[in-house]
């Protein structure tokens, strides 16, 4: 097959060139192919991919555009303990990061990194967290042997031509992403499908602002766009810079007049963050004119603009979503977005050539090939309790196809943010919904939001783990800083976002769930959009703004005063063993606390 190489330079920045020919040195690739980001590109390196059996194409008619990836049963997920943070101090990463001695580990992965790309193409490929030209966006440039990385980059970021064109005006510092899935080629060595090291290391060098990531292929670890940079890196760049990098969703909710309340919202893994951010308002709010638009599912970069008012943009331009669990039941936006020109990941394969995964349909297909290539029959799966899908399956789909897109969603100055949401899995004591009193208390608020542990892990079930601003695998620096970053940075604004927290996941004493969640979490959406615009009224209780229930627009379902009640009530003694946990985090942070969370923490036991 005639493979199509660019080694010809498409930029003429001098320290991009110097740096690429340093690095090729270093890693020895048998080629250097510049990307350029075209479309005949990506089809050229997806057949490539097919021929070396990394990829299948999937059947055209039902899928089109879309291919399919297995990876090695060994590189499935984020490796959070192989991930570190090597600022010039230790204390610069703070308790709830991995940390080495910067110098030392430039040693070690000099060592790594030689000779890593023998038998391989090493890409040079350029990318710009956000839209390219907008004040707030960010560039990068990625050199990767992975050609299946490139091509779930120009899904995930804009990359190729016109970020050279950026990079050769060199306004803007470029953070330099080294990537290698670490499995060089001796000299006829045959190539497997997914190439990668048992050894990993994800290294984020946060004073020069560079990423070093080693044997891995796998979403986090080797889109060096996503959690990297847009989390790890910008939330220092943020934090020097007077702006913010979350780990966040972006939502426009529109009103029956035509106006649009942008709300962004923070939940850890597994907390339904892609479902919220393509919400459907029930039958009876479409009919009244409420529609939500979506910005981003992932990721926010937040800025105050001229006027002190936040902004925020999506830096993303694709979903990584989670495939298990996604349906034209639970979100059909997800759905439609991912129905062509999309990359599956250890998904199920069907005989026609499509893709299913838990969740899809009600009942599973009659066959199919696993994420690991074997059969898979549902009488099979009875008896082994094997699954088609890994759990973190994935899909990479651009983000323009989702069918409620917002308009706005690439404007280079971002959507004017009203609210900012946190919120995690509680089956106790967090009710439905609650509005923080001031920003220091809505910070408290996020700063101790805490998700349940799944009923997977025996022993531990009902376990709170803290997880600050769903932040915590991802905050590039020390955490009690983080804070800090948090409270000054409303002393920039002239509005202030209205802080909430929500709990879809609350229990009855029977274990189950109270609130059915999904479109009618459109209700508590309408009451956050009218706090925010001062149309509704709550109650004030030791915690914060409450709902009463006739502050909730209940038209087109039935849910009795006394449910809402369980709901959203206050109980004292499971708050006061709340409060003990979130001293847990406070001591592993104290030396860097700010006063105001001590003081937040003293409010609330006053107040309860
Ligand atoms: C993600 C994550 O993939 O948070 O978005 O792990
Ligand atoms: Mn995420």
């Amino acid at each position: 097959m005639k493979k199509r190489t660019s080694a010809r330079p498409l930029s003429a920045n001098k320290h991009l060139l110097r740096w690429v020919e340093k690095m090729a040195e270093l890693c020895r690739p048998q080629s250097v192919h510049w990307v350029d980001g075209s479309q005949e590109e990506y089809d050229d390196l997806c057949a490539q991919m097919v021929a070396a059996g990394t990829l299948i194409k999937l059947n055209e008619k039902l899928w089109p555009g879309c291919y399919y990836a297995r990876s090695d049963a060994t590189d499935v997920a984020r490796v959070e303990d192989r991930t570190f943070i090597c600022s010039y101090s230790k204390e610069g990463a703070g308790p709830t990061n991995n940390w080495v001695n910067p110098f030392e580990m430039r040693k070690k992965l000099r060592g790594l990194f030689n000779g890593c790309m023998a038998g391989r193409t090493m890409y040079v490929l350029p990318f710009s967290m956000g839209p390219i030209g907008s004040p707030m966006s960010q560039i990068g440039v990625q050199l990767t042997d992975s050609p299946y990385v490139v091509a779930n980059m120009r899904i995930m970021a804009r990359i190729g031509l016109p970020v050279y064109a950026e990079i050769d005006k060199a306004e803007k510092r470029v953070v330099p992403c080294m990537h290698t899935v670490g499995a060089p080629l001796g000299r006829g060595e045959k190539d497997v499908p997914w190439p990668c090291s048992k050894e990993k290391y994800i290294v984020h060098f946060p004073e020069s602002r560079e990423i070093w990531s080693y044997g891995s292929g796998y979403g986090g670890n080797a889109l060096l766009g996503k959690k990297c940079f847009a989390l790890r890196i910008a939330s220092n760049m943020a934090r020097d810079e007077g702006w913010m990098a979350e780990h966040m969703l972006i939502v426009g909710v529109e009103d029956p007049k035509g106006e649009k309340t942008y709300v962004a919202a923070a939940f850890p893994s597994a907390c339904g963050k892609t479902n919220f951010a393509m919400l459907i308002p029930p039958p009876a709010f479409q009919r009244k004119g409420w529609k939500i638009w979506t910005v981003g599912d992932d990721i926010a970069w937040i800025k105050p603009d001229a006027n002190g008012r936040l902004r925020a943009i999506n830096p993303e331009a694709g979903f990584f979503g989670v495939a298990p669990g996604t349906s034209n039941k639970t979100n059909p936006n997800a759905m439609a977005s991912l129905a062509r020109n999309t990359i599956f990941t250890n998904v199920a394969l069907t005989p026609e050539g499509g893709v299913w995964w838990e969740g899809m349909t009600d009942a599973p297909p009659p066959k199919l090939t696993d994420w690991q290539g074997k059969e898979w029959t549902p009488e099979l799966a009875k008896q082994t309790g094997a699954k088609a899908a890994h759990p973190n399956a994935r899909f990479t789909a651009p983000a323009s196809q989702c069918p409620t897109i917002d308009p706005a969603w690439e404007d280079p100055a971002g959507v004017p943010l009203s609210a900012i949401v946190f919120g995690g899995r509680r089956a106790t004591t967090m009710p439905l919904v609650y509005q923080a009193f001031n920003w220091s208390g809505g910070v408290y608020m996020g700063a101790t939001m805490g998700s349940e542990m799944t009923a997977a892990a025996a022993g531990t079930v009902g376990k709170v783990r803290r997880d600050p601003m769903a932040m915590l695998p991802f905050c590039g620096y020390h955490m009690g800083d983080y804070f800090r970053h948090w409270i000054t940075m409303q002393r920039k604004l002239s509005e202030t976002p209205r802080v909430f927290h929500v709990n879809w996941f609350r229990k009855n004493a029977e274990g189950k769930f109270l609130w059915p969640g999904f479109s009618e979490n459109m209700r508590v959406l309408k009451w956050i959009v009218d706090r925010t615009r001062g149309r509704a009224l709550g109650k004030e209780t030791p915690i914060g703004w409450v709902p009463r229930y006739e502050d909730i627009d209940w038209t087109g379902m039935k849910f009795p005063q006394e449910n809402f009640d369980e709901l959203q009530a206050f109980d004292r003694g499971l708050w006061r063993s709340e409060v003990m946990g979130h001293e847990e985090l406070f001591l592993d942070l104290h030396d860097r606390l700010p006063k105001e969370m001590v003081y937040e923490r003293e409010l609330l036991i006053c107040r309860m």
